[in-house]
């Protein structure tokens, strides 16, 4: 059973960004597989690399997304995003200094903070 499955409650009405929304939540149970032994055929290090270029591709298409509709909230909606962005360029380094497997602590980090992201802030331009 993965860590997240997709429910139409995460949807924020857009169906290209409820596409990324999944690419970013395969990523996240690709780490938890790997954290409880479950995936042997990637490192932690690529998936931790997939998930940095692909926020960062993501949450450009996001903002230039809020750009276009004039959303009011940009600038706070952007702050999280750089939040998150650096949350996760810091761990992937920590991963890389202590050559460790993924722990419980960031995948549920992640899981959770994405999880409130979407529901909370996306929907609000999304809907
Ligand atoms: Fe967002």
């Amino acid at each position: 059973m993965p860590l997240f499955t997709w429910s139409d409650d995460y949807s924020v009405g857009n169906t290209e960004i409820d596409n990324q929304h999944k690419k970013l939540f395969d990523i996240i149970n690709k780490l938890f597989d790997i954290s409880i032994g479950k995936n042997t055929s990637d490192t932690v290090d690529a998936v931790m690399g997939d998930l940095v270029s692909y926020t960062n591709y993501h949450f450009k298409f996001e903002e230039e997304h809020m750009r276009e509709i004039k959303y009011i909230n940009i600038n706070r909606h952007m702050a999280e995003h750089d939040f998150f962005e650096k949350e996760i360029i810091f761990a992937k380094r920590r991963q890389v200094q202590d050559k460790s497997t993924t722990d419980n602590k960031l995948v549920e980090f992640l899981s959770s903070w994405l999880i409130q992201h979407v529901t909370e802030e996306d929907r609000k331009y999304g809907i």
